[in-house]
């Protein structure tokens, strides 16, 4: 295996990093600014996700691969517009009362009727009853912001709390940036066990343990499906279990689903969790997501959705959401929201979307196949390798460990995070071999 240089890719960033603070201090000292306003603002790390794409798209070699940041991408490893997205997009441009007014501050109306929908199903009691405020967002990450946001001014139980007791608690290990966003409100954040190592899947007992432990009425977000990192979800009657202890102590359930059709290929099938909750009529909330399921990643097109007891308590929790949001962003975007909206509401192209869907769930599940084979069968590569089919979505943790993850990236020039998590969507049938062949050099140790 050919190491690079002696510098990795990562280290090059880094050394980047370094230089631009390093002329910034030199410049400083030459007196070249005058005010010390941001003296003490210490250097932050690069993003450790957006950092391995930078670093993917610097380097020269040809057999480099991404497998970092969670984004789909086709058999010859490019971004795929989505054929209804294309569609949706020549419509849009047809349009010629087409304007660039401001939208309403929770959003496109016709999206945000028609969000809850797609979670919910269209059936659902909570939205017939009124009981669903819905917000249009930037994607899940202002999903979950402004619902942290709403939470910690206005939750019931956390009346009175100081932030430290504004607790949310958080799946070990959850998408890195929950900690961030979640710290920046004030909330504090608390992990719950849920991720076995030893056995590479869920760690159902201490996690049922946890939340049987922690005060009642705590704040606990979940994943509604396709968990990131790990790739390893509930089954229908584990998720059955943590509903009934939900309803036993009066836990609030925030659900991120940032991957609704990826887990399963089929969009009501991945909500069966959120749904579940709401028939059950557990107090919740859902932070949706449409940068995957669409591929809407750059559009920035998410909705916030919070289910209340009754229909006047939903209209309060409307107008707050509205307050809160005009201070944040105003209005938010409207060419995302116009895209999801004509695939939600316009039955033909909801269909073509579920087709769309199903294209890139059917490939991930394909890539997983492709991987086990290698592994298993074609290198024997020492371990059980069954979790890299029994997880599901965008992401596998394939179980290594933080040494051989680095040797991945800085000798085989494969870009992975330093937890294991490979994004199975950066896998094609041109490459899934040489990956493979590095995972079995990498548990081997000669990498
Ligand atoms: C990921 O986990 O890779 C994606 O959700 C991208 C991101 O924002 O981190």
């Amino acid at each position: 295996m050919s190491s690079a240089s002696s510098t990795s890719p990562i280290d090059r960033v880094l050394q980047l990093a370094t230089h631009l603070t390093t002329n910034h201090n030199n410049n400083m000292q030459n007196g070249s600014h005058h005010a010390d306003a941001f003296a003490d603002v210490p250097l932050a790390p690069p993003d450790a996700i957006f950092q391995l794409t930078a670093a993917y798209k610097a380097d020269k070699f040809d057999k480099k691969v991404n497998l970092g940041v969670g984004a789909y991408r086709d058999n010859e490893g490019k971004p795929w517009v989505l054929p209804v997205v294309k569609k949706a997009k020549a419509l849009i441009q047809e349009q010629e009362n087409i304007d660039h007014e401001y939208l309403a501050i929770t959003g496109l109306a016709d999206f945000t009727k028609a969000s809850p929908k797609l979670i919910f199903g269209p059936d659902s009691d909570a939205i017939k009853e009124n009981r669903v405020s819905a917000v249009q967002t930037i994607s899940g990450t202002g999903a979950n912001h402004l619902a942290a946001l709403f939470l910690y001014k206005y939750y019931g139980p956390w009346k009175g709390k100081s932030d430290a007791e504004k607790v949310i608690y958080l799946s070990n290990p959850t998408w890195a940036n929950h900690k961030a966003i979640f710290a920046n409100i004030g909330c504090k954040t608390i992990d719950y066990p849920y991720y076995d190592a030893k056995t590479i899947s869920l760690d159902f007992e201490n996690f049922k343990k946890t939340l049987n432990e922690i005060p009642e009425s705590s704040v606990v977000l979940l994943h509604a499906c396709a968990h990131n990192p790990t790739g390893v979800d509930p089954t229908q009657d584990q998720w059955k279990e943590i509903a009934g202890i939900f309803e036993k102590r009066a836990l609030f359930a925030f659900f991120d689903c940032a991957y609704q059709g990826f887990a399963s290929g089929d969009l009501d099938n991945d909500a069966w969790a959120v749904r579940h909750f709401v028939d059950r009529k557990i107090p919740l909330l859902v932070c949706q997501s449409y940068a995957k399921n669409a591929g809407l990643y750059g559009e920035r097109i998410g909705c916030l959705n919070v289910v209340s007891k009754d229909a006047d308590e939903a209209k309060r929790v409307l107008s707050q959401l509205s307050v809160l949001q005009r201070s944040e962003i105003s209005n938010p975007p409207s060419f995302g929201a116009r895209i999801v909206s004509m695939l939600l509401n316009d039955e033909q192209m909801f269909q073509e979307w579920i087709r769309d869907v199903k294209t890139m769930a059917g490939r991930i599940i394909e890539m997983r196949e492709a991987l086990y084979d290698q592994l298993v069968n074609k290198l024997h590569t020492p371990g059980d390798w069954k979790h890299i089919t029994t997880q599901i979505g965008m992401f596998s943790f394939t179980g290594l460990n933080p040494e051989q993850c680095k040797k991945m990236v800085e000798n085989a020039h494969i870009y992975m995070t330093g937890n294991g998590r490979i994004s199975m969507a950066g896998l094609n049938t041109n490459n899934v071999q040489y990956v493979a062949e590095c995972i079995d050099k990498a548990v081997r140790g000669t990498l």
